[in-house]
């Protein structure tokens, strides 16, 4: 990935779409490659892969150009209790801005979703379900083809978060069914500032575009303008060209490993990291306790040690954390917690990381007298 962004600005540097020479040829076919390969590794046509700067801009796109246009005064939008900020901020946003009104799914002891409260908001008709593929605290993976369905038959527009889907396991947007599936590259070996919005060609179509400028219009007027076709009407101005280069190296390299075999190597990981990490004293973790309905992440709080502090003493012995609220503060109040640690597992972690963890934490008791 380092490679091809540093072989882009040494080689090939040059603005994609509008310019004829060698240069401008190059870079806008390496671009346009980058969305096939990226396109391909969701499931779903170049044509239907906006390139954003990430699942925040994906659903904050989808909240301008869709819901601005087919939200109401009085309509229903749903989301979940599990969410990262970045799908119920939007929808708060927006509901605001309509006069929709917006209601959560609550969660199961367990870590999961309430199915009788989302059937129950799913008998009010709806006109938006936005819904975590995977929990970015609880780690648990929703099945979001049924949500798909059954919210499609209750006339909603889907919504699906795979920031955390899309690094893990293998993932097929058309099968699954959503309207609209969110991802961010930087969660998957590639560059910062550089995702993915996948949207149903339909749907895209009949939407406004979200940013106006150069590049998303077919022809200016004075008084008015008309839409180049999608993905195109979406990625307005100077793209993000070197990333979306660099987030198709990513996926050349994971689609090389095999997201069958990032997915098993992930349930390993996680299956020893429960096991392991349950040993020591005061550890307890959130989101389901088969590590089959999990994915990347876990969750925890070590007796009553804040989790910054935690986050530093596990520091000092190079053991990174992430430690906080994890943008998730409705599901930090609905677990009765101020914060959480949470360690984030990828292909590159080994069991030996697990116990370097577990002998961090040892530590960390022995610091504050556990
Ligand atoms: C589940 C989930 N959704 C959304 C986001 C937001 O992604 P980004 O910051 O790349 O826009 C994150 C990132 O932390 C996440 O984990």
């Amino acid at each position: 990935m380092i490679d091809a962004l540093s072989d882009y600005y040494s080689r090939y540097n040059s603005n994609v779409h509008r310019s004829v020479h060698t240069l401008g040829e190059e870079a806008t076919a390496a671009y346009e490659a980058s969305r096939e390969k990226v396109a391909r590794f969701v499931g779903t046509k170049a044509q239907n892969l906006v390139f954003v700067r990430g699942t925040t801009e994906a659903t904050n796109l989808v909240r301008f150009a869709w819901g601005h246009r087919s939200v109401h005064k009085g309509d229903l939008l749903v989301t979940t209790l599990m969410e990262h900020h970045s799908n119920i901020v939007p929808w708060q946003l927006l509901a605001q801005a309509t006069g929709a009104r917006l209601e959560f799914v609550g969660l199961t002891q367990d870590g999961k979703l309430d199915a009788a409260k989302l059937e129950a908001l799913l008998g009010q008709s709806p006109k938006l379900v936005a819904v975590a593929h995977s929990s970015n605290v609880l780690g648990t993976v929703n099945d979001v083809a049924d949500i798909c369905a059954k919210a499609r038959r209750a006339g909603a527009t889907t919504v699906v978060d795979g920031a955390q889907a899309v690094p893990h396991m293998p993932v097929d947007v058309e099968s699954m069914g959503a309207d609209f599936y969110a991802f961010s590259g930087h969660k998957m070996l590639g560059p910062t500032g550089i995702g993915g919005l996948v949207g149903k060609k339909e749907v895209l179509e009949e939407m406004e575009p979200f940013h106006g400028g150069g590049e998303m219009i077919k022809e200016v007027f004075l008084d008015h303008s008309t839409w180049n076709d999608v993905p195109y009407k979406f990625e307005a101005g100077t793209v993000n060209i070197a990333d979306a280069i660099g987030l198709g190296a990513a996926v050349d390299y994971l689609s090389e490993l095999g997201m069958d075999r990032v997915r098993r190597h992930d349930v390993a990981i996680l299956k020893y990291a429960i096991e392991t990490l349950q040993r020591v004293k005061g550890f307890r973790f959130y989101g389901p306790a088969d590590p089959a309905a999990r994915a990347g992440v876990l969750s925890f709080n070590l007796a009553d040690i804040h989790p910054h502090d935690l986050a530093t003493i596990l520091d000092e012995e190079g053991i990174a954390i992430r430690s906080g609220h994890h943008c998730a503060q409705p599901l930090m109040k609905w677990l009765d917690i101020p914060a959480a640690s949470r360690a984030s597992f990828y292909l590159y972690n080994s069991p030996e990381d697990v116990d370097a963890l577990k002998a961090g934490l040892e530590r960390a008791n022995e610091v504050f007298k556990v």
